[in-house]
Parts: structure tokens; C-alpha cells; sequence
């Protein structure tokens, strides 16, 4: 082989003077290495499928063509996501590569310069990382510090004051996994100059939804994902609306956002949903054993949760600690400690199979 010339390296001043200083000043989001531990750090299901679907599945996807392009609507999908769904009629969909991918569609959509995105704190980061990725400015709102819960008139005075032209409410909340209280958001959203977006990402995992308020507002839409009943692999969220903004937004989409191997996977498994429920059931009564034995730590704090997560506080300190100690046990969680400062000490845990519950309660125990 001929020596290859060297490469040439790329001066930092380059790059200083072309990326944009707030992206600069980023760390790319981090997922930790899980190999090897009981990951109950992201909020999955911890279930696989039953083997005789994964073969029927098999199945399904033999006869995809990958040669050819995705049907770019994902029309076929769409019809079974509704039914499966009990979508109310005359609300349009769309859908995302995630709903992470219909949150950065919205911004696109709304950005323009001195446009503000306003969201709940602590909340789900990537309202803030999006708004900056888009170029509009962020504004958190702090939630009531002793419950999580929305702190009304701060975000009736940040909304006059701020004038958003996007606010998120994530219902159940990330990561704290209280539900807002439902009047409170239906202020919210009236008295909101500009689009709210209720993110129903967890609501698998409780009753309450705000579905069939679509249509009460005409600033109102509701962001779902499949990803925490069990499909976070295929990458599929949906945004649901009135056809007027949806068609707005739609404009945004990259051509041929949900690959083939996603909507055929993802319209097959809705067609087996009770499989799914059954699991998300299983998740929900693991909750309320896994929060009764919590709270049966001397020194733990866990919050109520209507999500397939508990947020628990160390009382006595020493959250960094404890999680480093849990891994060490074999036990990945999401330490929050430093991530906002009402989260001092706080850890949030995925329920996990009874089996990793137990695991991680008893490597918990004996962190303390
Ligand atoms: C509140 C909330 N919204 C949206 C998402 C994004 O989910 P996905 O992109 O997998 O659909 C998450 C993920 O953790 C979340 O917590």
C-alpha cells in the first residue's frame, strides 16, 4: 500500500469561528455503558416479546422491500395507531422518528428570532436542547418545591411576561413522575399565547390524558411515543391535532422520516396490543410494590408516580455515592443530583421486572 498522506488536522479556530457558540458550549447527550448491569436507567419495558410473535414477526418483515422508500406518511400505520389509540376523530397525526423528532418539527416550525420555548422545571431536557438547537430562547418555570407540582401562578406570570410561542407539559412529568393538576393545565393552555403541547409519554402507565380534550382549545396538541409500552427500539412518536396545524408542521419533516422496518414493526405490534397491555399492566403493579418497599427504607423518600419510573430522595445525602455503589452492585439508575437543584439527592429508577426491583431495592439498601 502507498503511504497515505497525512490527514490534515482541522484548526480549532475553524471551528471556533463556524459553530455556533451555544453548541460549542454543549456536551453531546450522554447514554452510559450499560453492558453487563440491570438497566433500569431509561424508562423501558423491561419485557421481551413472547417467541411465537417474534416469529410471526419475522415473518412480517421477509416480505419488506428495503430497496424501496418508506410510504412517507406512513398512511397504513397511521390507520392502525388510530384505532389502536381510540385517536379522536377529527384530529390530523404525525409521526416522528420518536417524539423527540416531532419536539424539534414543532420548533422548527415556530422558531424565529426572539420566539421563547417554555417548559417546567425540573422537566424533560430536551425541550431545552431543542429550543437552542432551533435558535429560540428557553424559559423554565420551577415546579413547587416540597410535590413537583405546577406551580400555577408562576406560569400564568412567566407565560404574560415571556410570551412563549411553545410550552411543553410533559403529563405524567419527567422526571419527578407526578401528573399535573388538570385544571391547572387547562389555565395553562388558555391563557397561553401560543401552542401548548401536553407530552403524554408516559401514558401507558396512567388513566389520566388529555386526548379527549383535543379540540377544547385551538392551541392544544398531545405528543405520545411507543417507546415506553415497549417499541423504544423502533423509534416511533405522534403528534396529534387539528389538521390546521398539523399540516404546518408537516412541512417540516424530512422526506421518508419512518423507515420500513419501523412501520411494519410498529403497525404489527399494535396489532397484537393486549401483549403490550399485559406487560404495561405487570409494569404498573410492580410500581406500587416497588414504591411500598422504598418507602420502607429508613431514610428514602419516594415521590408518587403515575410513570414507569420513581423518583426517590436520599434524605440523609449521599446520592452520588449511592448510585456509584449500585453499580458497582449491577444496578444502572439515573442519578439527578446536580441536575437541578430541586433534585438534590435524587435518583430515578425504571421498574423494572420484579426480579430487578428486588435487585435493585436490596443493592439500595445496602448503599445506605
Ligand atoms: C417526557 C418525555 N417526552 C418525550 C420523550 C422522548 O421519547 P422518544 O423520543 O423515545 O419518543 C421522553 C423520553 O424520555 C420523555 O421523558
Amino acid at each position: 500500500m502507498p503511504d497515505k498522506t497525512p490527514l490534515m488536522a482541522v484548526p480549532p479556530d475553524l471551528i471556533e469561528r463556524l459553530v455556533r457558540p451555544e453548541i460549542r458550549a454543549l456536551r453531546a447527550y450522554q447514554v452510559p455503558p450499560a453492558a453487563g448491569l440491570i438497566k433500569l436507567d431509561a424508562m423501558e419495558n423491561p419485557y421481551p416479546w413472547p417467541e411465537d410473535l417474534r416469529g410471526e414477526w419475522l415473518e412480517v418483515l421477509r416480505g419488506i422491500e428495503v430497496n424501496r422508500y418508506p410510504d412517507p406518511q406512513g398512511r397504513a400505520l397511521q390507520a392502525e395507531l388510530r384505532q389502536a389509540m381510540d385517536l379522536p376523530a377529527g384530529m390530523d397525526l404525525l409521526l416522528g422518528n420518536g417524539s423527540d423528532e416531532l419536539i424539534q418539527m414543532l420548533a422548527l416550525t415556530l422558531a424565529a428570532p426572539g420566539r421563547r420555548v417554555l417548559s417546567v422545571e425540573p422537566g424533560f431536557v430536551m425541550y431545552r436542547m431543542i429550543a437552542l438547537f432551533a435558535g429560540m430562547a428557553y424559559v423554565g418555570v420551577p415546579l413547587r418545591a416540597d410535590d413537583f407540582a405546577l406551580d400555577l401562578p408562576a406560569v400564568l406570570a412567566a407565560l404574560e411576561r415571556e410570551r412563549p410561542a411553545l410550552t411543553f407539559l410533559a403529563y405524567p412529568n419527567n422526571p419527578t413522575g407526578n401528573l399535573f393538576d388538570a385544571d391547572a393545565i387547562g389555565q395553562v393552555i388558555a391563557a397561553a399565547p401560543g401552542l401548548v403541547i401536553v407530552d403524554e409519554a408516559y401514558a401507558p402507565f396512567t388513566d389520566a390524558s388529555f386526548l379527549p380534550r383535543l379540540g377544547d382549545w385551538p392551541n392544544l396538541l398531545v405528543l405520545r411515543t411507543l417507546s415506553k409500552m415497549g417499541l423504544a427500539g423502533l423509534r416511533l412518536g405522534y403528534l396529534v391535532g387539528p389538521p390546521e396545524w398539523i399540516g404546518e408542521i408537516d412541512k417540516t419533516r424530512l422526506p421518508y422520516n419512518i423507515n420500513v422496518l419501523t412501520q411494519a414493526s410498529t403497525a404489527f405490534a399494535l396489532r397484537h396490543l393486549p401483549v403490550l397491555q399485559e406487560q404495561t399492566r405487570r409494569i404498573r403493579a410492580e410500581r406500587g410494590r416497588l414504591h411500598q418497599a422504598l418507602a420502607q427504607i429508613d431514610g428514602v423518600r419516594p415521590y408518587p408516580s403515575e410513570a414507569n419510573f420513581i423518583l426517590l430522595r436520599l434524605l440523609t445525602g449521599g446520592a452520588p455515592r449511592a448510585f456509584e455503589s449500585l453499580k458497582r452492585a449491577g444496578v444502572l439508575v439515573k442519578n439527578l443530583d446536580g441536575a437541578h437543584p430541586l433534585l438534590g439527592d435524587c435518583l430515578r429508577v425504571t421498574v423494572g421486572t420484579a426480579e430487578e426491583n428486588d435487585a435493585f431495592v436490596e443493592a439500595l439498601e445496602a448503599a445506605l
